[in-house]
């Protein structure tokens, strides 16, 4: 990182123990990545995640859908207040670091592009739940992790990054899943630093990655 560069402004939605978050709070301190984390929200109030950014002094809130009515009519002003907290904090990129539901047309309209996710399989394979299991379950050979810019369709947006692995004959679904993770805590903040560096051009389905000097 050179010290000319900006640094991205990010937004993480999660739900659940936040390692990914805790990988991309750990490469934004090291400066591996330009970019620092300005808030996360939760939709879960117990999850793990929200203690590691307080950890870290960032501000973390819960905002429980159900609040706002029954799930998915409350979906809209659910957003609505999730786009509200984003904006006021200046995000620029949208994560989603194992944020449980799907993300609809309010915030996808407030950060078009802007908003990626991390799936722990090799997609188009294996989109939606319990991805690693859907694969072990299956019998590849290969698994991996995506990074992807998220449109209205179920983990079916441009992809970003992809890292594969191999199956081994002795795997469980929780040691092909504990190898995964290690790759999702490499490809996500690297997908956001390849972001931050103006390096990520979209063309329709595909994802042009530019070499360093072709950014400036
Ligand atoms: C990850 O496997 C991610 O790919 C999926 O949910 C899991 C979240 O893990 N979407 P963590 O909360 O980041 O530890």
């Amino acid at each position: 990182m050179t010290s000319r560069e900006a640094l991205l402004s990010l937004g993480v939605l999660v739900s659940g123990r936040g390692t990914n978050l805790q990988a991309i709070l750990d490469a934004c301190e090291k400066g591996e990545i330009p970019a620092r984390v300005k808030v996360v929200i939760s939709n879960r109030p117990k999850a793990l995640a929200l203690e590691r950014a307080r950890a870290k002094g960032v501000p973390a809130f819960c905002v429980n859908p159900s609040s706002y009515g029954k799930w998915p009519e409350c979906r809209s002003a659910y957003e609505k207040k999730l786009v509200e907290i984003l904006r006021s904090y200046g995000v620029e990129l949208l994560v989603l670091a194992g944020y449980d539901r799907l993300v609809g047309t309010d915030i996808l309209e407030a950060f078009p592009m802007r908003v990626i996710n991390i799936h722990p399989a090799l997609l188009p394979s294996f989109p939606g739940l319990n991805a690693q299991k859907q694969a072990f379950d299956y019998g590849v050979k290969v698994a991996g992790a995506t990074v992807f810019f998220v449109d209205p369709s179920v983990d079916g947006g441009p992809i970003i990054l992809q890292e594969a692995c191999k199956v081994e004959e002795d795997d469980t679904v929780e040691t092909l899943s504990q190898r995964i993770l290690e790759i999702e805590h490499r490809i996500l903040p690297r997908a956001i630093a390849l972001i931050a560096q103006g390096r990520v051009r979209v063309d329709g389905r595909k994802v042009r990655i530019l070499s360093p000097t072709a950014s400036e």
